[in-house]
C-alpha cells in the first residue's frame, strides 16, 4: 500500500477500507507520511467526505494509535464532556466543577484553540502555574481524590489525533463531520469515559454552519460512542453569536468564575451550563426531575461548593487558586479600549465568526503550529443580542497589547454587530437533544 494511493482514492470520493484507514494512521504515527501528504489527505476528506463506516474505522484507528485507560482503573461512572468548538465557549470551566461538586467524577481531555475557535487548555493555561501536561495516571489519581482533572491530550492517549489536530488547525481542514467526530470520540474512548456529554455547536461561529450537518455530527458521535459501549448525550446548541460576553482566554476564565460564584442569573453561560448539568444529574439518577436538579445546582453555587471545586482543581494542577478571586493575577492586556455605539437601537445579532477572527488578530489564537498565543487579549461584549443600546453607550471592549491589532479587531467587530430599530425575537440557544 502507498500513502499517495490513499490520497488519490479519497480525492476520487471512493470509500476507504478498514485496512487502508489503519494504514493511514500507522503512516502518520511512524512518520512515513510527511505533513504535506497528511494535509492533502485531510483536504481530500473535506471535499469528498467519509461514510459513517469509514468514520468509525478512523475513530478506532486513532484510539489504537496510543494506549487507553481501562475503565476498571477509573472511579465508577466517570464523565467526560466535549464541545465541537465555539467562540467564547467556556462551558467546560463552568460545568465540570459543578458536576464534580455534585459527586460526579469528571476526567476531561481537552484541546487547544482550533481554527477560529478557542480551546479549554489555552484558557486554563492563563491561570498562572496551571499544568495541563498531565500523565493520565496522575489524572486518574486526582479524579479519585477531588472528582476532577482536566488535561491536554497526553502523548500516550490518541497521539494520532494530536498530530492531525495540529495540522487541521493550520490547513483549513477542521470543518468536516468525520474528522470532528473521530477526533472527539477517540479521545473520550481512550480516556475511559463511561458517560459522555457532547455539545455540538451549530451556526456562524461553529464548524457546522448548517443545522443538518450538526444533526448528522451529533447522531454519528452518539452512534459511534454507543457502539463502543459508552453512554452518550449530544445537545445541539446555537453558535451564531459568541457564548456569553467574554471571548479570549483569561477573560473567559473570569466569566466562568463569576458564574460559579453565582453572579449570573441569566444569559447563555447560565442557560447552557444549567441545561447540561440538569441532563447529567437526571442521567446519573442524582435527581429525579428537572426542578430538583435545578435546586441542586442552585445550592452548589450559592453554598460556594462549585467555585471551591474549581479552586481545588487549580491547586491540584499547580495553579494559583488566588487568581480566581484576584483577577489581576491573571494575564492582563495593556490596553482596554471601549467601543461606543454610533446609534440607538437594539442589538440584533453579533457574528461569532467575525468576533473570533478579531480576537485571533489580537493574538488569542494561532496562525501556525509553532505560534505562541497571547492569553491576556480578547473582546468583552458589553451589549448582547436583544439588549437596548443608546448612541454613545459602550457596545464592546477590546483588550489588546498592540494599537494596529486593536484597529484591525475593531473593524471586524464593528462588522459583527448588527443594530436594529425593533427589539428582535429571542433566539433559542438549545436546538435539539440526541441520545
Ligand atoms: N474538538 C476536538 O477535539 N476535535 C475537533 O475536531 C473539534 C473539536
Amino acid at each position: 500500500m502507498r500513502t499517495i494511493d490513499l490520497i488519490l482514492k479519497k480525492k476520487q470520493g471512493l470509500e476507504l477500507t478498514k485496512e487502508e484507514i489503519n494504514f493511514f494512521i500507522n503512516s502518520v504515527m511512524d512518520k512515513s507520511m510527511p505533513d504535506y501528504q497528511i494535509s492533502a489527505f485531510l483536504m481530500a476528506v473535506c471535499f469528498q467526505g467519509m461514510s459513517d463506516l469509514e468514520t468509525s474505522y478512523l475513530t478506532e484507528a486513532i484510539v489504537k494509535s496510543g494506549s487507553f485507560v481501562e475503565q476498571s482503573k477509573l472511579p465508577k461512572g466517570v464523565l467526560d464532556k466535549h464541545s465541537t468548538g465555539g467562540v467564547g465557549d467556556k462551558i467546560t470551566l463552568t460545568l465540570t466543577p459543578l458536576l464534580a461538586a455534585s459527586g460526579i467524577p469528571c476526567l476531561k481531555l481537552s484541546g487547544r484553540a482550533l481554527g477560529h475557535t478557542g480551546g479549554t487548555i489555552d484558557k486554563l493555561e492563563s491561570i498562572p502555574g496551571f499544568n495541563t501536561d498531565c500523565k493520565i495516571d496522575d489524572m486518574i489519581e486526582q479524579v479519585k481524590k477531588i472528582n476532577l482533572a482536566i488535561g491536554a491530550q497526553t502523548k500516550g492517549l490518541t497521539p494520532a489525533d494530536g498530530i492531525l489536530y495540529a495540522l487541521r488547525d493550520v490547513t483549513g481542514t477542521v470543518d468536516n463531520v468525520s474528522l470532528i467526530a473521530s477526533s472527539v470520540i477517540s479521545k473520550k474512548i481512550a480516556s475511559g469515559a463511561e458517560n459522555i456529554v457532547l455539545d455540538v455547536k451549530c451556526g456562524k461561529g461553529a464548524f457546522m454552519k448548517d443545522p443538518q450537518d450538526a444533526v448528522h455530527l451529533a447522531k454519528l458521535m452518539v452512534q459511534i460512542g454507543k457502539h463502543l459501549g459508552r453512554k452518550v448525550i449530544a445537545v445541539i446548541t446555537s453558535m451564531d453569536e459568541p457564548l456569553g460576553r467574554a471571548v479570549g482566554n483569561s477573560l473567559e476564565v473570569i466569566e466562568a468564575c463569576e458564574f460559579l460564584k453565582g453572579h449570573y442569573k441569566e444569559g447563555e453561560v447560565y442557560e447552557l451550563t444549567y441545561e447540561l448539568a440538569i441532563l447529567t444529574l437526571l442521567q446519573y439518577g442524582i435527581c429525579t426531575d428537572r426542578d430538583a436538579a435545578r435546586r441542586n445546582i442552585d445550592e452548589l453555587i450559592t453554598s460556594g461548593k462549585a467555585i471551591e471545586k474549581f479552586k481545588e482543581l487549580v491547586k491540584a494542577q499547580g495553579g494559583l487558586a488566588e487568581a480566581l478571586d484576584n483577577y489581576s493575577k491573571l494575564p492582563t492586556a495593556g490596553q482596554k479600549v471601549e467601543i461606543k455605539s454610533e446609534k440607538d437601537g437594539f442589538v440584533e445579532n453579533i457574528d461569532a465568526y467575525k468576533v473570533a477572527l478579531g480576537c485571533k488578530l489580537l493574538g488569542a489564537g494561532r496562525e501556525t503550529k509553532a505560534d505562541k498565543i497571547d492569553l491576556s487579549v480578547g473582546v468583552y461584549l458589553n451589549k448582547k443580542s436583544g439588549e437596548r443600546v443608546n448612541k454613545g453607550e459602550v457596545l464592546y471592549t477590546i483588550y489588546s497589547n498592540d494599537d494596529n491589532k486593536t484597529a484591525q479587531c475593531k473593524e471586524l467587530c464593528n462588522k459583527a454587530y448588527e443594530i436594529a430599530q425593533e427589539e428582535p425575537l429571542k433566539k433559542p440557544l438549545i436546538y435539539e437533544i440526541v441520545q
